[in-house]
């Protein structure tokens, strides 16, 4: 069925063809809008534009309907297993036993950083903000890699996926260790991924940190419940990067510093830095809830509402469960905790929050874990950022391998001065010299 849009502007028809997606979407393809017309789109925020197809993860926000590959997360919730989620989104199904068996033994081979870019870490200050030392190590590898900056066939993106989702979690973990003044942990080849993650976090010289098999698995749904949400800011960052041609580890640093700003990664800091104030204020939660309801207080209660859904996030109902479940195990008395609770069941029975569809969001929960875990909270969006490596990958390596792709390159529309000329700088008030 061939079927065309049609726009009219100064008396002439333009036919704009369609593209339709296989859940329905479709879009309008204005490519040849401004040679036919002279237009062009305005759509500041990207909100109603199409930036490019993609096979990788599918969202429909009002059902609560997020898929990798077209499996929904709930399938996936049952076996849970990062690396197996990871290059599920790279290169695009579940992996053989044999092709699993090669991609964890790769991460196992690659964990370890060179011995010269550990010294960079310590031209950093303790207090540097980890998110600033990860986009800067990321980018970093690239030196200590020349041979992955051209990468083709799928073997060589294989084995920088592989370098990159390994070394990102020491990274990561180096990065704490140095704000802490704690020596660095070498990967164990012994341990998997998450564990191994962890060890580098946690152990000391003197102290074996012990692994528990709740903590891993939360880390692990949460990471992969974090690993791909289409064209999110860090996501198209990362392809707006790769579009000039730029090599994988310098459009996953760029991707890094796109989910750092607040109104992205680190919506879940805001969380528990919300939690802290109603608790060093010594507020009530119902006094809280009022506060955000209050038209004439910017006040919100963070955790929830979420752009994209409006039914309920599928990835919060998940990581929800997986709280409740460490928690209980943890036998945890944080008193934040309990603040979190009364705050989610006062506003899921508040019809402020029923009739705008506001549900808790991912945030409300993966904060919630991840101080239970007893991560800091500047590493938060650290974590969000290794959960998030394969999306950004497999999108670096789906626009890689588009034909006939373009750099990025939007237009504007242009309302400074027009054509205006010169002042001398006398006429400035500057001194002659
Ligand atoms: N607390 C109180 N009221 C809220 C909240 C909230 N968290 N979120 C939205 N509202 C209210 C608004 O005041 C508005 O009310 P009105 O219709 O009476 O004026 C209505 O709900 C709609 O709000 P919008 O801001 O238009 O909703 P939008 O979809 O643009 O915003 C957002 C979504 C930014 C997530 C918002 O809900 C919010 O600020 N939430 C808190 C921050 C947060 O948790 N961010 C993380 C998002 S998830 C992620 O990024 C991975």
């Amino acid at each position: 069925m061939s079927e065309n849009a049609k726009l009219h502007y100064q008396g002439k028809e333009f036919e704009l063809p369609l593209i339709h997606g296989t859940e329905d979407e479709v879009a309008i393809d204005i490519r040849s809008l401004r040679n036919d017309s002279g237009l062009i789109a305005f759509d500041p925020g990207l909100g109603n534009t199409g930036s490019c197809k993609s096979k990788i993860t599918f969202i429909d926000g009002e059902k609560g309907v997020l898929r990798y590959r077209g499996i929904p997360l709930e399938a996936i919730e049952s076996h849970p297993n990062f690396v197996e989620v990871a290059w599920l989104l790279i290169f695009g199904s579940l992996p053989t036993r044999a092709e699993y068996q090669r991609f964890s033994r790769s991460l196992t081979d690659t964990a370890n950083i060179d011995e010269d870019m550990k010294h960079h870490f310590t031209g950093f200050p303790r207090s540097a903000p980890p998110m600033a030392e990860l986009s800067a190590m990321l980018s970093t590898l690239s030196c200590f890699h020349p041979e992955f900056l051209e990468v083709e066939d799928p073997c060589e993106v294989e084995q920088v996926a592989a370098r990159l989702i390994s070394k990102v979690r020491t990274l990561a973990a180096y990065a704490y260790r140095r704000s802490r003044g704690l020596p660095y942990n070498y990967p164990d080849p012994s341990l998997p991924y998450v564990a191994n993650f962890l060890h580098m976090m946690f152990s000391k010289p003197y102290q074996q940190y012990i692994l528990d098999d709740e903590v891993m698995s939360a880390l692990n749904m949460l990471l992969i419940l974090h690993a791909d949400h289409e064209q999110n800011c860090s996501t198209s960052t990362v392809r707006m990067v790769g579009s000039s041609g730029a090599n994988l580890f310098a459009s996953c640093a760029a991707g890094v510093s796109a989910l750092w700003g607040p109104l992205h990664g680190g919506a879940n800091v805001a969380v528990i830095e919300m939690l802290e104030a109603i608790h060093k204020g010594n507020m009530t939660a119902e006094q809280y809830v009022a506060l955000a309801k209050d038209k004439d207080n910017p006040v919100r209660l963070m955790g929830f509402g979420h752009r994209v859904y409006k039914n309920f996030d599928p990835r919060a109902t998940m990581l929800r469960e997986v709280s409740e479940k460490l928690i209980k195990k943890m036998g945890t008395n944080d008193p934040l905790l309990s603040i979190a609770r009364r705050l989610e069941e006062i506003a899921l029975n508040d019809s402020y929050f029923i009739d705008r569809q506001l549900y808790p969001n991912v945030d409300f929960y993966s904060g919630i874990i991840l101080r239970a875990i007893g991560i800091p909270t500047n590493m938060f969006t650290v974590i969000f950022a290794i959960g998030r490596l394969p999306g950004w990958i497999a999108h670096w390596y789906e626009q890689k391998q588009e034909t006939g792709g373009r750099i990025w390159r939007p237009r504007q529309v242009y309302t400074g001065n027009t054509r205006s000329s010169y002042s001398s700088r006398a006429s400035r008030g500057w001194e002659e010299v």
